[in-house]
């Protein structure tokens, strides 16, 4: 399945009460399957989840651990880029060269890499002692 329609799909999904700003998200797992999510907010407003968050967590509960493609959608003037914090999460599961196409309702795309979205991120070799 394309990662677009999927994100695209589950967009429909989105629980943007708050915002009224929905957005779809699709991550290929290395084994091809595609797994999706889309923004959950909450009236106690930090606890709501971006859709990148919720697509990582449909492929860690079916197994998987490593993305190897990322699709988010929005209706948006521009493609939405993933925020700081699924930047990160991102790049917990996905090489740095990992193709991200960022979609808008109305057509228009763009790409990057998790590597660009988060040049320079924290990573678990930060963590080791010398
Ligand atoms: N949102 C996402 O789902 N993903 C992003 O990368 C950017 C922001 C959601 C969070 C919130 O529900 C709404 O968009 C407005 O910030």
């Amino acid at each position: 399945m394309s990662l677009l329609k999927a994100a695209t799909d589950v967009r429909e999904n989105a629980y943007a009460p708050y915002s009224h700003f929905k957005v779809g998200a699709a991550v290929r797992g290395a084994s091809g399957r595609v797994y999706a999510g889309c923004n959950v907010e909450n009236v106690a407003y930090p606890e709501g989840t971006c859709a990148e968050a919720g697509a990582i967590a449909a492929m860690i509960a079916a197994g998987e651990t490593e993305l190897t493609e990322v699709c988010v959608i929005a209706d948006s003037p521009e493609p939405t880029s993933p925020c700081g914090g699924c930047r990160q999460k991102l790049a917990e599961f996905g090489r740095h060269d990992v193709k991200v196409i960022m979609a808008t309702v109305s057509g228009k795309t763009s790409e990057s890499t998790i590597g660009d979205l988060l040049p320079a991120g924290f990573n678990s070799r930060h963590m080791d002692k010398a």
